[in-house]
């Protein structure tokens, strides 16, 4: 037979019955586990005279400290707000070409003025900028401008806003050429981006596009736009918005009848002022917000 162990017991025994004792023992918990319960209680103890803890009527035991969820958000908001200062007084005080220098104060410009897009330009040129043919709404991703790519034109273009203005070439619609012409003018205009069908009626378009019709006043003398355009030599004034017609993209649409209807009937594309006391859409924004929603625009890969 097996040697019994011996057990410390508590001294109790319920039943004397020889060979079968009915005893109770006494086995003590593990050390490190008591110990650890200890530092429970111990830690709970100063929590609660610390930290906000126990329910009484009328509220709660608050805790020395004065800590609360309100106050530490409060905290962080603060110091939030504080960081944000900063980064605007700078914003105000530099120019936006010194503002794309800096690394950090263009990430910072790019984000905010990504959201300033959202809520507000958003509606016409599309998330992200990427324009809409049907509404006219430039694109501003590409590195094509009606006013100018660089952050000085960009910047006065929210600002002040823009209006092209196309005028109508066919008689019907209050112009002076007749459909012929207009159609001669369509063909030249598609010959500049090699796309004519007839040549003899885009030749005589030529004629009228630098003659009677004057296209070249705004398009200019090589149909590339006011922008990079010139005509007699001349740069063109980029504020006149005249696209450029020798490049794939189009403002309107790239097709024939689309081409032809700009040209017939014209077209008046408005782009609203943003700044504070201009007359555009009721909607505003403030120089810093003007700035740093150019400074997006800018950053979207057709800046200059
Ligand atoms: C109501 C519609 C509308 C809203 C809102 C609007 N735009 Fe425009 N935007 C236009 C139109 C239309 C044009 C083209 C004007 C033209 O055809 O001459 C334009 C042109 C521009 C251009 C010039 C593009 C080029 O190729 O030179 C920029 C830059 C621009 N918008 C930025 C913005 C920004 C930034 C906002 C928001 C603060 C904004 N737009 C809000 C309609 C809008
Ligand atoms: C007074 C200046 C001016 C004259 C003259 C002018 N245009 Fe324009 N044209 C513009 C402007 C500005 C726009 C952009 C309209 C807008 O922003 O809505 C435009 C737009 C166009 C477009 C649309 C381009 C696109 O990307 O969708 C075509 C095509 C065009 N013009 C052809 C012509 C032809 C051909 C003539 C001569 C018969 C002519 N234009 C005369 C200023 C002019």
């Amino acid at each position: 037979m097996a040697e019994e162990k011996q057990v410390e017991t508590t001294g109790h025994q319920w039943d004397t019955e020889e060979g079968y004792p009915l005893q109770e023992y006494n086995n003590p918990l593990p050390k490190w586990w008591l110990y650890s319960y200890y530092a429970t209680v111990i830690y709970a103890v100063i929590y609660w005279v610390l930290y906000p803890a126990w329910p009484i009527p009328g509220g709660f035991t608050k805790g020395i400290l004065g800590w609360s969820q309100y106050n530490q958000l409060a905290d962080e908001t603060a110091s939030a707000m504080k960081a944000k200062e900063v980064f605007n007084t700078k914003l105000a005080a530099l120019s936006s070409e010194e503002i794309i220098k800096d690394s950090q104060l263009l990430q910072y410009a790019v984000s905010g003025g990504k959201a300033i897009f959202g809520d507000n330009c958003a509606p016409c040129h599309g998330s992200g900028g990427v324009g809409s043919k049907a509404g006219g709404f430039p694109a501003l991703v590409d590195d094509d401008w009606l006013y100018g790519g660089s952050l000085a034109a960009i910047e006065e273009t929210i600002k002040g806003g823009r209006a092209g203005q196309m005028p109508a070439h066919l008689e019907a619609s209050g112009g002076s050429f007749s459909s012929t012409q207009v159609n001669d003018l369509t063909q030249y205009t598609l010959s500049l981006t090699g796309r004519s069908t007839d040549s003899a009626a885009a030749a005589r378009g030529d004629e009228l596009f630098h003659g009677d019709a004057g296209c070249n006043f705004c398009h200019g003398d090589a149909g590339n736009g006011s922008v990079k355009g010139s005509s007699g030599g001349e740069k063109l004034d980029a504020s006149i918005g005249a696209p450029d017609l020798s490049d794939a993209i189009w403002l309107y649409g790239s097709d024939t009848a689309t081409i032809q209807a700009t040209i017939a009937n014209g077209r008046s594309g408005k782009m609203p002022a943003w700044e504070v006391d201009s007359e555009g859409t009721n909607r505003k924004l403030d120089e810093l917000a003007i700035k740093q929603v150019a400074i997006y625009v800018h950053s979207l890969g057709g800046g200059q």
